[in-house]
């Protein structure tokens, strides 16, 4: 049954997304605040369906899913029994409550660079951690502007990052786009170390317009990783508005720790298996007024996997805590990250 649901979710994410594509050529000219948010359209989306098409990764994705779903329901069978652990998230949210406690990810930095501004001062990709840090402990200062509404889905997601390591590397390629050559040496680029115990960020200029991408989980160990343009990295040093504040990096990670868009990529009934995420059909950009309703209920535009400003989302939801943390837990896709 849920294979079937599944497989739906994708082909469906193929049709919403090649729709998307067409944006992304036709206003590649202009760059103003507006057609740059069109042409940021579906990234991710996009590099997944493309990896869709090869059975191996369709088939971890669906093991990684099973897993996922295995551990919410988990999680909703302590909040129900009322053990410690279980504590429901306000609501009707997805409870979340496992004995992980707060879990460390170590961080690589690999910034490739062609000029002076490309090549990221230290401060600012500590700012970029610090962001990190702050978005994922709910302990960043804009968090009080949630709407009522969502106030008590706001969640604390218990993961922390630690900066492990910086490698610079020169080069002469000037926009790297989102194939993945700069994870690999020989393509001028720096190859992925260890990342079964390190999330890799690569930080070049990708160019086309995109502030980001990233993998999600179950794909090729040699492409694991989340890949920033260095004007979007960090809310210090050469960052440009309005995505400025770091929070890129936060709504890729989001990716990486297998969050998809608020929306889910599609119309009205389809699913970002988010059960606390109001549904939507669209991404949201600039900075939305609350409420902004789509499908019937008001879109929750301040959550970092929709695709406002930097500085109009501040929140991940109790669902998608639950979601992310699945993969630490035992037998989850990322439970070697964390040790
Ligand atoms: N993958 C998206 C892109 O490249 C990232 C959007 C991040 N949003 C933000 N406000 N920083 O467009
Ligand atoms: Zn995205
Ligand atoms: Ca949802």
């Amino acid at each position: 049954m849920k294979k079937i649901i599944l497989s739906l979710f994708a082909t469906a994410l193929l049709i919403a997304c090649s729709e998307n594509t067409d944006v992304q050529e036709e206003v590649l000219i202009n760059n103003d605040g507006v057609q740059t948010a069109e042409l940021r359209k579906c990234f991710a989306s996009e590099n997944f369906d493309k990896m869709m098409l090869n059975p191996e990764y369709q088939k971890n994705v669906q093991l990684i899913e099973d897993q996922t779903q295995s551990y919410i329901a988990d999680m909703e069978l302590q909040a129900k029994k009322g053990k410690p652990g279980g504590k429901p998230s306000g609501g009707g949210g997805t409870p979340v409550g496992d004995n992980l406690g707060v879990v460390n990810i170590p961080v690589l930095v690999h910034v490739i660079y062609s000029n002076n501004a490309e090549n990221i001062s230290d401060a600012q990709i500590n700012s970029q951690i610090a962001v990190l840090n702050q978005d994922f402990r709910k302990s960043n200062s804009d968090v009080n502007q949630v709407p009522s509404q969502f106030a008590d889905l706001a969640a604390d997601s218990e993961v922390t990052f630690t900066l492990a390591g910086v490698t610079r590397k020169a080069s002469s390629r000037t926009s790297w786009g989102t194939n993945n050559a700069m994870k690999s040496s020989a393509n001028g680029g720096v190859d992925v170390v260890d990342p079964a115990n390190y999330l890799n960020i690569w930080v070049c200029n990708i160019g086309g317009g995109i502030l980001g991408y990233a993998q999600f989980p179950g794909g090729s160990a040699a492409t694991d990783g989340v890949v920033i343009s260095p004007q979007y990295f960090g809310n210090t040093g050469s960052v440009s508005a309005p995505f400025d504040q770091g929070r890129t990096a936060t709504h890729e990670v989001g990716h990486y720790l297998n969050l998809r868009h608020i929306w889910g990529d599609g119309r009205c009934n389809r699913d970002d298996f988010v059960s606390d995420t109001p549904t939507s059909d669209r991404a949201n950009y600039g900075c939305p007024t609350y409420p902004t309703t789509n499908c019937r209920s008001a879109d929750m535009t301040m959550n970092y996997m929709d695709y406002t400003n930097d500085a109009c989302m501040y929140m991940f939801s109790s669902g998608q805590k639950a979601r992310m943390r699945a993969l630490f837990a035992a037998g989850g896709a990322r439970e070697s990250l964390i040790k």
